[in-house]
């Protein structure tokens, strides 16, 4: 094979992979009710096809661009991150079942959005959940979405290292723990934006203050590569206020 057949040859698969484990009957009802309800024109293109959620460009009727996250019906991830949900008080009932597992982690992130939105925190905008479905503000510029932080570096130094801390502190002070923070799930636009926030917990949640801490020693680490250095224990002494 030509290195030009493998590559379509591997764009044919990666497309048959989508189109079966994330576009299943219950999702194309959620997109298609998404539709009728006027809430999405079409899915453009995909953006991430990952283990545990596709996330899609789509545009609404008036011409918007917006970000849509289908949550996989491949539950073996979630199950794995059971804890996040389990002690966390706003999901402590969820039952333990394949269907309402993926939704509640679905609904979690929704819900996380949503008070970042409030706190003003850079984050993608929550617009619309059904099920595993959650339709976002599109966090890019023209067509193509910003680049996370481990692909282009922290482009304005320092300042991106305290806005990421800003925002850390912001949601520890109204209870909120992203939990998974590093230098994948962070966004490089004008300002870094952090998404990605299923696993996001409140500061009820029994190992909340290690999540906090496993956060910022990440982010701290990743900076220290890039030659900007900030002390652990400062640094979270500075959050908790
Ligand atoms: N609001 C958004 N606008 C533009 N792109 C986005 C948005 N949200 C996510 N993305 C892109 O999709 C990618 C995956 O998103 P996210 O990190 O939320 O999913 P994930 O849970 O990590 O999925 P998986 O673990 O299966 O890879 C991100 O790295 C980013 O490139
Ligand atoms: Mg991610």
């Amino acid at each position: 094979m030509t290195k030009k057949q493998l590559k379509e040859d591997y764009q044919l698969k990666e497309r048959f992979k989508t189109e079966s484990e994330v576009f299943d009957r219950e999702a194309l009802l959620d997109l298609s009710k998404l539709m009728k309800k006027g809430i999405l024109r079409c899915v453009d293109y995909p953006i991430s096809t990952g283990k545990e959620a596709n996330v899609f460009r789509a545009t609404t009727p008036d011409g918007t661009y917006v970000a849509v996250k289908i949550y996989k019906n491949e539950t073996a991830p979630f199950f794995r991150k059971i804890e996040y949900l389990e002690g966390d008080p706003r999901f402590e009932r969820i039952k333990r079942n394949d269907r309402d597992i993926v939704r509640a982690f679905a609904r979690k992130e929704f819900k996380n959005l949503e008070i970042c939105q409030k706190l003003g925190i850079h984050a993608p905008r929550p617009f619309y959940l059904i099920n595993r479905v959650l339709v976002m503000s599109f966090l890019g510029e023209g067509e193509l979405p910003y680049p996370t932080m481990n692909m282009v570096g922290p482009l304005h130094g320092e300042k991106d290292l305290d806005s990421i801390l800003e925002a850390v502190k912001m949601m520890y002070k109204a209870s909120l723990v992203h939990a998974d923070l590093s230098e994948y799930n962070i966004m490089i636009g004008d300002v870094p934006y952090l998404i990605d926030f299923g696993q996001g917990v409140i500061l009820r949640h029994p190992h909340a203050e290690r999540f906090l801490e496993r956060d910022v020693s990440i982010i701290l680490k990743y900076f220290r590569k890039h030659g900007i250095t900030r002390g652990l224990e400062e640094t979270l002494r500075w959050i908790r206020g």
